[in-house]
């Protein structure tokens, strides 16, 4: 089954050719579970009723559909975990990377649909199975797979590397040094980036491990980031996640249901630049470190201050719950919320979708740990680049925090149909 989260109008095209169903495993993987609690009945009646209850329980979730006018993994309901890529283009030929897009999109399809990629896991005994193989047995968990056009694609040291120049978008900006940044360059940029979301990290992590196998020799990793708990919520009605500082984060999000807004402030819109991208999306990704053990020591009250919101409820100073409007003039006038509230900000907004991390900790007993910052906007110049500039100033939070990766992306349009391509609209 599958959920149109986007008014896509696209039907789920036919399974790419030799595309082997994950779920067929997963019926007889729990038929084990099963087998143990059922001390009466035939070993034929328990498996039986066990692949029906495996298949009942997969359906509960349905797959979060790949076609559509919009990519998935934008305003589509936010999953559990991340796995982020960025990526080098390594070869000069502009026909070995689209065909690996071209590779990319059929994997895409068949990998969010919860099948096996290629001939599968195990096809050829004499040959490197298509797919590596991790994911079997697991559902698609609302995989999505969203890729983006970072600005070295279309200009690198001033080479037209794929005779892309002329078509990059003049709002793809190299985004400016703010203040207190203190960016690590392996850690930021990219040519190419795919974000993987999904319900289960081991389906998020098989899907970029897939992605990177298939363009090996045309596309190297330059960077990754693993995230766990969603910061953000595009669905309004769902209890809103907490952030690592233990702060409700998401509340006054654009809603994925919310058409209007979208339109408005999310999806790029004919005139807006190239025609290819109508439909599309600018990605910001930061890396955000928190000074966690600095923020444990913080009293409440400034901690509360820092965000203009209670902790427990998440409410707006002076009111009582977490979706009463806010009263800005309410909170101190360094708060992150009262900066970075779109009536401070010329109306601008952001849909956010980030996600914490924790990497291990430094060498210094510290937890590297932090939000992934992913916002997407129809403009980074009239929404991510404002707001940062006016939070990059006086945001009280500014001594919790540092900004050490970064990224911006052109994020395509959607495939609308089994046949098109990642990338199809910049290079068709
Ligand atoms: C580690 C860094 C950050 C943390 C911990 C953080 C945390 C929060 C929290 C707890 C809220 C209040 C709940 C909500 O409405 O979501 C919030 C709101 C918001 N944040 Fe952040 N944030 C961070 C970085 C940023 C950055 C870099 C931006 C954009 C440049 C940003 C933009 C916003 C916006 C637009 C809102 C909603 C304000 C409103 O309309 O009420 N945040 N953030």
């Amino acid at each position: 089954m599958v959920e149109q989260t986007q008014e896509t109008g696209a039907e789920q095209g036919p399974e790419p050719k030799g595309a082997v169903s994950r779920r067929a495993v997963i019926g007889w993987a729990g038929a084990g579970v099963a087998l143990g609690a059922a001390a009466v009945g035939t070993v034929a009646a328990a498996t039986r009723s066990s692949d029906e209850e495996a298949e009942a329980a997969l359906k509960a979730v349905p797959d979060i559909e790949f076609y559509g006018e919009h990519q998935a993994g934008i305003a589509t309901p936010v999953q559990d975990r991340l796995h982020f890529a960025a990526f080098d283009v390594s070869t000069t030929s502009r026909d070995a990377l689209i065909r690996v897009l071209k590779e990319w999109t059929k994997a895409a399809a068949v990998m969010t649909g919860g099948r096996e990629v290629g001939t599968g896991a195990t096809g050829l005994a004499e040959a490197p199975p298509d797919d590596t193989g991790e994911a079997l047995g697991l559902p698609a968990s609302r995989l999505t797979l969203t890729i983006g056009f970072g600005p070295t694609l279309f200009e690198k040291d001033g080479k037209d590397r794929f005779g892309l120049k002329a078509k990059r978008p003049e709002g793809l900006i190299d985004l400016p040094a703010f203040p207190h940044d203190n960016l690590d360059p392996a850690r930021s940029g990219g040519d190419l980036c795919v974000q993987a979301c999904a319900d289960d990290p081991q389906v998020a992590v098989h899907a970029i491990r897939n992605l990177a196998r298939i363009g090996m020799g045309v596309v190297t990793v330059r960077w990754s980031q693993l995230g766990f708990g969603k910061t953000s919520s595009t669905t309004p009605e769902a209890q809103t996640p907490r952030n690592l500082m233990g702060f409700k984060d998401g509340t006054h999000n654009v809603s994925g249901q919310d058409t209007p807004t979208l339109d408005e402030h999310i999806w790029a819109a004919p005139g807006d630049g190239p025609e290819w991208m109508t439909g599309g999306s600018y990605l910001v990704a930061r890396r955000i470190r928190m000074h966690i053990e600095t923020w444990d020591r913080t009293p409440l009250k400034e901690q509360e201050d820092i965000f203009g919101r209670t902790k427990r409820e998440g409410a707006p100073f002076g009111k009582q719950k977490e979706h009463d409007a806010p009263d800005l003039s309410a909170m101190p006038k360094d708060s992150h919320v009262r900066l970075a509230h779109p009536d401070s900000n010329s109306g601008a907004k952001l849909l956010r979708r980030g996600f914490s991390f924790t990497d291990g900790s430094d060498g210094l007993g510290r937890l590297e740990a932090g939000l992934f910052f992913l916002a997407y906007q129809r403009d980074t110049r009239k929404a991510f680049v404002p707001v940062q500039r006016k939070l990059a100033a006086t945001d009280a939070l500014n001594e919790y925090i540092q900004h050490v990766g970064s990224a911006h992306f052109a994020c395509p349009p959607g495939v609308r149909k089994p046949g098109e391509w990642w990338g199809q609209s910049l290079f068709g």
